[in-house]
């Protein structure tokens, strides 16, 4: 999996080709290769591009724009509402009166034969009064089928489509995205627009959703509901499995606001009972050929706390042999060698490293650190806590999509030198795709974004954890046979 020498060298020289008046290249003297004995060390990308002003779009632009019309729906998005993919929750909001509560929809366009029925709730937070929330279960679905779906009334009714995952099945593909920290500023709809060229089916969503909690009193509420705007584009079409970041806490207490994630939970329905979690916080869906589980990194999870025994029993559910991939979400990022945010996830690393080595879980995503890294398969497991990682066949390759985009900006300082755990590591935006073939091969790309463009710029191949040694590979042959 590690990247040959040839390849880092080759990634180097793409680094120089991409030169040009906007691209201010540095090329350190410490980025060369440390060892050429075997592979090669973790490269420490020499990209640097100019930033767009790391500011949020002005509330007045087209992307934030709302349809025209009296209580016209707005704010559509869709998760999975299900533990296999059958059913889909569908979120939108109206500013004028409840309305309706009514998903129409079916399989072709225009043409609504089926209906369901959602419930309606508003909320206050401090002096912001929200919109009219919808949310529908759509349930009993087919697999790998297109649906279109209508909602609001009159005039002002909007349609949009979806389309179901394959069933469950071992081989079934999947491509995926994932995107963390996005904000709402110029960067990230960059990004938005860029995971949208790459025909990605599902959007795992790593947390720090509209960094609303940097703005005061009323605005707070006026920035999620411009961030729901922002995101319709693709969240109504495309589910987005959603997690929590510490932007979403918003604990306080000058406002008289001390409820933990309260717009967050008014705003993101996630299908958390499917799975037995007694949070929506945490939960795990199967999406064709994966068993996907989300963690909530600023929620309780040390032993015997409700997170970790549901967690605990999750695992145990999982059958690679129908869903060979597991893929694990958090926030905060258990290995990242930035300064920002260094060795804050260590608590959650001594809780669940084991596990995730003992079930072999074969990617775990996180954001958090507002840059891009990825990992060799390292562990700390069979090591104290204060010793460095070493190499673990068993482990995970922990990735960071921390670099959404969003108004704090990015985080361009890497510890030197860069540790041996760390595989490449580059300060800028973008986002993942993770395009799932079959039971044991996995193609993953991280995209940054330059200057308008989508430019692919860390890929491997991911060899699945499970079907993927030797032991398993032996038995694949006897069942293709
Ligand atoms: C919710 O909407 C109803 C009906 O418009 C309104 O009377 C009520 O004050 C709203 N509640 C909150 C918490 O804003
Ligand atoms: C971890 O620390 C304990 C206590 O100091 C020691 O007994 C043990 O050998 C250490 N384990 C490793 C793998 O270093
Ligand atoms: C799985 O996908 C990979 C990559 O497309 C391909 O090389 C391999 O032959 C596939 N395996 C099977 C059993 O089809
Ligand atoms: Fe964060």
């Amino acid at each position: 999996m590690n990247p040959s020498c040839a390849e880092c060298v080759q990634l180097q020289l793409n680094f120089q080709g991409k030169e040009s008046m906007t691209i201010k290249l540095l090329l350190l003297s410490s980025l060369l290769l440390t060892s050429i004995s075997s592979g090669c060390a973790g490269l420490t990308s020499a990209f640097i591009r100019n930033e767009w002003p790391s500011v949020d779009i002005p509330l007045n632009n087209e992307v934030f724009a709302v349809p025209k019309g009296y209580n016209a729906p707005h704010q559509v998005h869709i998760t999975q509402g299900d533990y296999d993919g059958k059913a889909v929750i569908i979120t939108w909001v109206t500013a004028n009166e409840p309305g309706s509560n009514i998903v129409r929809y079916g399989l072709s366009e225009g043409k609504y034969d089926f209906t369901a029925k959602g419930t309606v709730q508003n909320y206050t937070f401090y002096n912001y009064k929200s919109g009219y929330i919808h949310q529908c279960l759509v349930d009993g679905l087919q697999y790998n089928t297109k649906y279109y779906y209508e909602i609001g009334s009159g005039e002002t009714s909007r349609s949009f489509w979806f389309q179901t995952p394959p069933a469950i099945d071992p081989d079934s593909s999947h491509k995926f995205a994932i995107i963390g920290d996005l904000g709402q500023t110029y960067n990230s709809l960059s990004t938005l627009e860029h995971c949208m060229q790459t025909g990605a089916q599902t959007i795992l969503f790593v947390g720090d959703l509209s960094y609303a909690d940097r703005y005061d009193n009323h605005d707070i509420g006026v920035r999620w509901d411009s961030w729901g705007q922002f995101v319709e584009r693709s969240a109504a079409y495309h589910p987005w499995l959603w997690s929590t970041g510490n932007h979403e806490i918003e604990y306080f207490p000058h406002l008289g606001e001390v409820t933990l994630f309260r717009n967050y939970l008014h705003r993101y329905p996630t299908p958390f009972s499917a799975s037995k979690s007694s949070s929506p916080l945490w939960y795990a869906i199967r999406r064709a050929s994966a068993h996907i589980i989300v963690l909530s990194s600023y929620s309780p999870f040390v032993k015997y706390t409700p997170q970790w025994k549901w967690l605990e029993q999750e695992l145990k559910k999982v059958d690679r042999e129908k869903t060979p991939w597991l893929i694990v979400l958090m926030h905060a990022p258990i290995y990242n060698s930035n300064q920002a945010h260094f060795l804050e996830a260590e608590s959650m690393k001594v809780v669940f490293e084991s596990w995730f080595c003992h079930y072999k879980v074969d990617v775990i995503f996180a954001g958090h650190v507002h840059a891009y890294e990825r990992s060799y398969r390292i562990s700390s497991i069979r090591s104290n806590v204060s010793s460095s990682p070493s190499s673990d066949k068993s482990a995970p390759v922990y990735i960071t999509v921390g670099d959404g985009g969003n108004q704090e900006g990015l985080a361009n300082r890497f510890r030197d030198p860069q540790p041996d755990y760390s595989a490449f590591r580059e300060a800028s935006y973008g986002h993942s795709t993770l395009e799932i073939k079959n039971r044991t091969h996995a193609f993953y790309h991280w995209n940054r974004n330059d200057d308008g463009k989508r430019v692919p710029t860390d890929e491997f191949v991911l060899h699945n954890q499970y079907w993927g040694d030797s032991h398993r590979r032996r038995k694949l042959e006897r069942y293709s046979m």
